[in-house]
């Protein structure tokens, strides 16, 4: 198989933020392996996230909290090595930030031997932000639903309902962008909010479940395809049931991101 193509340059954060200038939408992917990253290249896709979801989806368990950095490293690089143009980032698993050191030395895992560009830690993480940023790596916040804080939390929630918790979100994005953070991922809030806060932040707002104000979308690779077993959540969607094949599905999500068609008020909240 060839996984290269040579008329492609890869994505930067330069490329992203005149994405977020120009209006175009962001479209992004989790990705955890060869074959999707080199299909998820071809049909365009913007970003890809080698996302701790892989403790669902491909590892089968209840939640992302088992996953470990070899783990990520073995997934992000195996996504590396097929893409071309893609900007590619990987999450820091579950209690692999807790201190600055520790995040230094994990994120420079996912560096230096996955090859990300970007890593993402979920919460109001200040001061690890700042650090990593100092040491040269680009660092992607994630507020909203935190799912590797799932027991805390006690179930998958919408969160920023209320006027007070919505502020709360709203003051902590103003907090990750002030700290260095080059994106953030929004997980289910929302619509109004999700809007809020990427009209407010200058780096680009990437949303799950957060409506289509947002300056990109992503989704697990899976539940697109409708691979995941049980409920889903209110904001994904089977592309693949309006689909002939899997690279059209992708295709369809693609478009559908970048001309604003996903999600529609039916997946948001
Ligand atoms: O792990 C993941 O796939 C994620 C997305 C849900 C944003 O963090």
């Amino acid at each position: 198989m060839n996984y290269h193509f040579d008329n492609f340059k890869t994505l930067t954060i330069s490329d992203l933020n005149l994405m977020k200038l120009s209006k175009e939408k962001i479209s992004c992917l989790t990705a955890y392996d060869a074959s999707f990253s080199f299909l998820l290249d071809k049909v365009g896709i913007d970003v890809m996230l080698v996302g701790d979801s892989l403790g669902m989806v491909i590892q089968g368990h209840k939640t992302t909290l088992p996953v470990t950095i070899t783990d990520m490293v073995y997934h992000t690089r195996n996504v590396v090595t097929a893409r071309k143009r893609a900007f590619i980032i990987s999450d820091m698993p579950f209690a692999s930030y807790a201190t600055p050191e520790q995040a230094l030395l994990n994120a420079t895992l996912l560096m230096q031997k996955g090859e990300a560009q970007m890593v993402k830690l979920e919460g109001d993480k200040k001061e690890i932000i700042e650090f990593l940023v100092q040491q040269g790596i680009p660092v992607c916040a994630h507020l909203g639903l935190l799912p590797q804080s799932i027991n805390c939390i006690g179930g998958y929630k919408v969160q920023g309902k209320d006027k007070a918790q919505a502020q709360e979100i709203i003051l902590a994005a103003k907090r990750m962008e002030a700290a260095g953070a080059g994106l953030l991922v929004l997980e289910c809030v929302p619509a109004l909010l999700a809007s809020e806060i990427s009209n407010l932040l200058n780096i680009p707002v990437i949303g799950i479940g957060a409506g289509n104000g947002c300056d990109g979308q992503v989704l697990v690779l899976y539940d697109l395809l409708g691979l995941t077993p049980g409920e889903q959540p209110r904001f994904s969607k089977n592309f693949l049931t309006e689909a002939n094949n899997i690279e059209s599905a992708i295709r369809n999500y693609h478009q559908a991101v970048k001309s604003i068609q996903f999600p529609d008020s039916q997946h948001s909240y």
